[in-house]
Order: structure tokens, then sequence, then C-alpha cells
């Protein structure tokens, strides 16, 4: 059984070295020794943030390639380098902003796992999908994408299911609509790898906040969350830290 809850602050293009300053002084204050926190700030932020406790680093993104002529990409060595352990990888945003592939996603998950940093893969279905009832279709889609030829990346992976309908919307999913389609998640990766699937960290996303996430975090296969919204609130962060 998964045991520490990890929450994973995704600041998207948003924030600044003043934000970092008070983001390190709030959760210097709490204790966090029963969860893991990653913040993932845009890129120039990385080394203003002090690594404490249980306090790491992520990326919002990754090469598939090791290095070369990709202007304005960044590679696992460099993260590595600026002291980071975590990298979201397919984040919807990418996906359709970016127009990243499944393949794309399935080579930066490989990249990333080779060079000992921890993927954090995005899934989730659109609002019309839902609709059509095609949610677990889509997600079984975008995780065979990844896993079904490489199921030994499993067992170094985190997973985070972000209904695309509840990013930023203010309109999370609710604890039995997440934890429905986390199972599903779940029992969907035992088909490749049992004992991978029985510890491997369920995230959601989607308008987590300090008001739903003490219900997200009491359902058995939510394992945690990836924030986005409010991870930019030091004070409100802290408190779904505190919650989880
Ligand atoms: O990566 C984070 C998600 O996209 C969730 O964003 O908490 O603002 O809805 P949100």
């Amino acid at each position: 059984k998964v045991q520490h809850r990890l929450l994973v602050a995704n600041w998207k293009m948003n924030g600044s070295v003043a934000l970092v300053q008070t983001m390190n002084e709030t959760l210097a204050d709490i204790s966090l020794s029963a969860v893991d926190v990653v913040i993932c700030p845009p890129l120039t932020l990385l080394h203003h943030f002090t690594v404490q406790g249980n306090v790491q680093l992520g990326a919002q993104n990754i090469s598939q390639h090791n290095a070369g002529a990709y202007t304005g990409e960044i590679s696992a060595d460099l993260l590595l380098e600026a002291a980071v352990t975590y990298v979201i990888i397919g984040h919807s945003e990418r996906r359709t902003l970016n127009l990243e592939t499944d393949e794309q996603i399935a080579a930066k998950v490989k990249v990333a796992v080779q060079a000992g940093l921890i993927p954090i893969l995005c899934i989730g279905e659109t609002l019309q999908q839902r609709q059509q009832e095609k949610t677990e279709q889509v997600i079984a889609r975008q995780l065979d994408a990844v896993y079904a030829s490489q199921p030994e990346l499993l067992a170094k992976s985190v997973i985070a299911y972000e209904p695309i309908w509840a990013i930023g919307t203010g309109e999370s999913a609710s604890p039995e609509q997440a934890q429905a389609t986390h199972a599903f998640i779940r029992d969907h990766l035992a088909k490749l790898d049992k004992e991978a699937a029985s510890n491997i960290k369920l995230l959601y996303g989607g308008s987590v906040n300090g008001d739903n996430c003490s219900a997200l975090f009491a359902q058995p296969d939510i394992n945690g969350a990836l924030v986005g919204g409010a991870s930019l609130k030091a004070a409100e962060f802290a408190q779904i830290c505190s919650s989880a």
C-alpha cells in the first residue's frame, strides 16, 4: 500500500522570485514529515528555491533528446544539474497547445527514467469525452501509449489524473468521480505490472484547493495532488500540504 502522500505544485508560467521567497518561508514553518512536496516553478526560478526537508524540485517539461540543436528545450542532464528530481510530462496544456503526441510523451517518460528523474505522467479526458462515457477508453489509451511497450518504467513513475474540464475551472471532480477513475487506472496498470500498480502514486489534479483537498485525500486510491492555481498562494498550498 502507498504510504507518504505526494503534493506537487505546478506553477505553470506564473510566479516570481518574491513568490519563491514567500513559499520558502511558508514551507519552512510547517511540518512536512508525513508528506513529500515537489515544486515545479518556471525554470529560471528553480535555483531560488531552498531544497529543505521533504521539499524537492520538479520541472514542467523535458526534451526527449539528450542534447543538440533544439532551441528552447531542456534536457534531463540540465535538469539534474539544477537539482531537479521530478518532471511533469504530458500535461494537457502541452498536449493541446504544444501538440505533444502520445509517442513523444512515451519517449520523454523513458528519457526521464533513464536519467534518474521521476516522471509525473499526466492523463485525463475532455468534458465531451466524459459526457460520451469515453473516460476509461481515453485514459487506457494514454496509459498504454507509454507503458504497454515499456512496462518496466511503471515502477519508476508517478501518474496524475487531471480531467481537463476540472483544470483551472474551479470545478473539481467529486471525490467519488476521482476515486472511480483512480481505481480504474490502478486496475488497468495491474495488467502490466501488478506490484508496480499497487505501489504507484496516483495524484489527482484539477481545481484542488484548501477546501476540497481533505475529501479527495480521504479516497483510498488518491495518493496526493497536482495543484495549479492554489499552489501560487503560499498559505493555501501549505494548508493543502498539511491536510495530506
Ligand atoms: O497541473 C496542474 C493542473 O493543471 C491543475 O490546475 O489546480 O489550477 O486546476 P488547477
